[in-house]
């Protein structure tokens, strides 16, 4: 793979794709370290005398993190100047790539807003692929933790431009190519349960967040609200239940949960549902159980949050676990946009993990011996 050592970018127009995907609370977007890591690479291509054309997506179609990355681009631009264009592939973009002058950046409109982003099989009649790629020299990806989507901004693009590495990706590759997963105790949260199948067989796992509460639904336990909260928010269908409800032979799922009631936290027992109320965390017991299991393991790799860390109250079986990480003796490793966001919020010193990725399903994949497509590409 080709970095940004190998090119002189000097005046070249370089298409861009970046990470920008975060955490999103009540329609605010937080800062997190992608958008500051993120920000690392635009400034080297600046410096670099390019002509900056940044792409990101945020969220998926139809979830509550779905959103225009307008609220990034004003992150960045505190970072780096950069200028956001509220359009993808129409005429205002086209323009503003066009009278781009070396060491500017721009900042495009959500990937995800334009259907084709999910079709890159379309090749040139693509319409990104057909309309952006004539106004670029270079496409740089530097969203490594998108690697793992056929998109058509992660393999479409390096068909048909040189393509390169950047920073980002280069840091991760090289990080996780060294670690070592033996006997690892996956603790697994947040809210991608497909993305966890191929971990699933063979390997001990902790089961929290959204994804351990659809292990449960899975088995048949009714939650009651969250049912129809989890069909709609992690696509929890028919067909999802029982691709987990065979791989659940080495998964721990949660006995209690922490359920929000009038604002405030009550702590109810698997037993005691289902529930009117909605889910925010596990509760104690299954705390207790789950530090249990992390002091005695060699490795740990934890992806997700187990709650919803940023509802005050709930964030104790999310901050609780990490601390427990950190503090284990055994090899740590924790990936994902939340979990980088809430080892913030909790105040663990970074340096008490061994490694901390920004990924969280593309480094799974890697973990799991898949190849990730979007690497692929860029060996080509
Ligand atoms: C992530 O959050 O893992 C990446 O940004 C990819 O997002 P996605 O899972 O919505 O494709």
């Amino acid at each position: 793979m080709k970095t940004l050592s190998d090119f002189n970018f000097k005046g070249k127009t370089v298409l861009l794709r970046s990470d920008l995907n975060s955490n999103v609370v009540n329609g605010k977007v937080l800062l997190g370290g992608r958008i500051k890591e993120s920000a690392k690479t635009i400034k080297e291509l600046k410096k670099k005398k390019a002509k900056i054309v940044v792409i990101a997506h945020q969220g998926q179609k139809g979830k509550a993190t779905f959103a225009s990355l307008r609220q990034h681009a004003k992150y960045l631009n505190k970072l780096t100047k950069i200028k956001f264009i509220d359009d993808l592939i129409g005429k205002k973009a086209i323009n503003e790539i066009k009278n781009l002058k070396p060491g500017q950046a721009i900042l495009l409109e959500n990937l995800r807003f334009e259907e084709d982003e999910f079709h890159p099989q379309k090749g040139k009649k693509n319409k990104l692929i057909k309309i952006l790629t004539p106004l670029f020299n270079v496409y740089v990806n530097d969203a490594f933790s998108v690697c793992h989507r056929k998109h058509a901004s992660i393999i479409g693009f390096p068909k048909y431009l040189k393509g390169f590495g950047g920073r980002l990706l280069e840091k991760e590759v090289i990080a996780l190519k060294k670690i070592n997963l033996k006997n690892c105790l996956y603790v697994l949260g947040g809210s991608k349960p497909g993305d966890y199948l191929p971990l699933l067989k063979g390997n001990r796992v902790l089961a929290c967040g959204l994804f351990g509460q659809s292990c449960l639904i899975a088995k048949g336990i009714d939650l009651g609200a969250q049912n129809k909260y989890l069909s709609k928010e992690v696509s929890l269908n028919q067909a999802l239940k029982d691709k987990l409800k065979k791989r659940l032979k080495n998964v721990i799922t949660p006995l209690d949960f922490g359920i929000k009631v009038n604002n405030k936290r009550k702590d109810l027992d698997l037993s005691e549902f289902p529930s009117k109320y909605k889910i925010f965390d596990i509760g104690p017991k299954t705390r207790k159980e789950f530090i249990k299991k992390i002091k005695k393991t060699k490795a740990v790799y934890m992806k997700g949050p187990v709650g919803d860390f940023s509802s005050k109250g709930f964030e104790k079986g999310t901050f609780e676990i990490l601390r427990a990480i950190s503090k284990s003796k055994g090899f740590s490793l924790i990936g994902g946009g939340h979990l980088n966001d809430a080892i913030a919020m909790s105040k663990i010193p970074r340096k008490k993990f061994d490694y901390i990725s920004l990924s969280g399903g593309a480094l799974l994949k890697m973990i799991a011996g898949e190849k990730l497509p979007g690497l692929e590409a860029l060996k080509k």
